[in-house]
């Protein structure tokens, strides 16, 4: 491996953000396949079996005989190394979407031409605000009918506040699409056979289009000037979007997102852990984003995924695991290499790591070799899913508690308990957690339970400078106030309005959707 700080300058690490059914998973086979990591072109997972992803990809790395795991793939391409980060969507959307989002130097998000900007990837346009994380967009689905491109964009830029400049721009649309036009290289792809025309005056789109071509040439001069041109300051900083049209199905218009983005996406970005820690410092530095539970009741081992801010590692290391203050001997971590299977197991700043353990790594971990440093910005997010749980044998009671503050570290699930009455109430942003969370309860810590609604809408985190306002606060609202796993003080709203009335009745108070660990 060449020194630290021309591995880390090679390497994009990213996630893909849309709503369910936008077309992430056909646009990752086809980034995949770009990367060289799958052979053939085509369908990777059962699409009708979404929640078994995971599952769908292990036979395909059996059927294949490639490594690719759901998690993590990483491929080479055009001499830099893509890390692309899965956020679970559909029903195994879980906070580990979320925080993923926190461990990405930048994203691709995916809209359907035909539904704009929709719900989820609101959700998710929020997180990556937290961090300015810089976004291309991707508007698939060229190849049906759908709304206006200039429309699309105003409605990326008013309801997710980012400005977008066009990059690509579609010729025609559904049964008419033609191709994409590339302003910055001035060329047109054509959709029928991929051919490359050079200048959108050339000869040959008039002979080959009479009748469509002057409409074309006139949206692109008009978009050419009422877009502004693109700006890597204002893309880095998170203000700015630009836009790709295509058809990830159809493997159209990829390509020119692909060669754009290793050119203007980062590279693995500094980060705050007490002090900024930039990836080219040779030590070792990195958090923990997220862990992934074996459901296999033979390997109870979990798998803590590793983000690399700095240095390097290497199999054997011993690192400082800063939280617990221990020194943890590392003798083989996962590596996520989507087109080769006997890599070295060396990682470089951006990359990701799995690190196998028995519970003793939590969410929010920092490791290194020995500097007592602390990422930030690896939040809980407030739940948007409450159930209370209703345990069937009370002499469990101590085994439930266990199971879940486990859990609840793990970031499996979140628990609250209300201030007043012996209720428990767990939180989750995706259903599936639930279910997860009952299943582990059984199996690992023999606690038979269930859960049933609550009305409660969202929590938020609730803090004070003023210790005398807060203690006031506490005695008015005892009723909706809770501690979370950790003990921190929360407000469980039963509704919407409810939250909005709390907020202006209390101006002095916090209220926070992200409590960072
Ligand atoms: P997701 O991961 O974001 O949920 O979306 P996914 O890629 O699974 O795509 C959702 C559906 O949209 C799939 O159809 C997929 O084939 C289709 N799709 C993706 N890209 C395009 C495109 O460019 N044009 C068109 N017309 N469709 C596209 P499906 O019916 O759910 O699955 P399948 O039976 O086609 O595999």
């Amino acid at each position: 491996m060449q020194d630290v700080a021309t591995e880390a300058a090679k390497r994009r690490t990213f996630a893909i953000i849309s709503h369910p059914d936008a077309g992430k998973t056909t646009l990752t086979e086809k980034l995949l396949y770009y990367g060289g990591a799958i052979q053939m072109a085509g369908t990777v997972k059962g699409r009708k079996s979404k929640v078994h992803a995971t599952s769908d990809w292990m036979a395909m790395e059996q059927e294949r005989g490639i490594s690719v795991t759901s998690s993590v793939m990483q491929f080479p391409y055009s001499g830099r190394l893509l890390n692309l980060l899965d956020t679970p969507g559909h029903g195994d959307f879980s906070e580990d979407t979320y925080r993923t989002l926190t461990a990405v130097d930048s994203a691709l998000m995916v809209i359907d031409v035909a539904k704009g900007v929709e719900e989820r990837t609101v959700q998710l346009m929020n997180v990556c605000r937290m961090r300015a994380t810089p976004i291309t967009t991707f508007i698939n689905k060229l190849d049906r009918e759908g709304r206006e491109p200039m429309e699309l964009l105003d409605e990326v830029e008013s309801v997710l506040q980012i400005r977008c400049t066009p990059a690509t721009w579609p010729l025609g649309m559904g049964g008419s699409f033609r191709g994409v036009y590339h302003f910055g290289l001035d060329r047109v792809r054509l959709f029928a056979d991929s051919e490359v025309i050079e200048g959108i005056d050339n000869p040959r789109l008039d002979e080959l289009f009479p009748h469509e071509v002057d409409e074309w040439r006139e949206q692109i001069e008009l978009v050419g000037e009422a877009c502004e041109p693109f700006d890597r300051e204002a893309y880095l900083a998170g203000a700015l979007t630009p836009v790709y049209f295509g058809s990830a199905v159809n493997d159209f218009g990829i390509r020119e997102l692909l060669d754009d983005f290793v050119e203007h996406a980062p590279p693995p970005r500094s980060r705050d852990a007490g002090r900024e820690v930039s990836a080219e410092e040779g030590a070792f530095t990195g958090f923990v984003f997220k862990i992934q539970a074996n459901m296999d009741p033979q390997h109870r081992d979990r798998l803590a995924f590793l983000r690399v801010c700095s240095g390097r590692f290497e199999p054997g290391m011993k690192l400082h695991q800063v939280r617990t203050g221990k020194a943890v001997k590392i003798p083989r971590a996962t590596t996520f290499l989507a087109s080769d299977r006997s890599h070295t197991e060396t990682a470089a700043p951006g990359d990701i790591i799995g690190i196998h353990n028995r519970g003793t790594i939590s969410i929010g971990d920092t490791f290194s070799e020995g500097e007592a440093l602390h990422f930030t910005g690896i939040p809980d997010f407030a739940p948007e899913l409450f159930r209370r749980v209703v345990l069937r044998d009370p002499m469990r009671m101590k085994a439930l508690q266990k199971g879940l503050e486990q859990l609840c570290e793990e970031g499996a699930t979140q628990l609250f308990r209300p201030l007043l009455g012996s209720d428990w109430i767990v939180g989750a942003v995706g259903s599936l957690q639930f279910d997860v969370t009952a299943y582990r309860l059984r199996h690992e810590y023999g606690v038979e339970c269930t859960f049933e609604g609550v009305q409660v809408y969202t929590a938020r985190w609730v803090g004070c400078d003023d210790p005398k306002m807060l203690e006031r606060f506490r005695e008015r609202n005892e009723a909706a106030l809770a501690y979370d796993g950790t003990g921190a003080l929360a407000y469980l709203a039963p509704n919407r309005a409810n939250l909005e009335l709390v907020q202006e009745r209390w101006p002095d108070i916090a209220f926070t959707a992200t409590r960072d660990r």
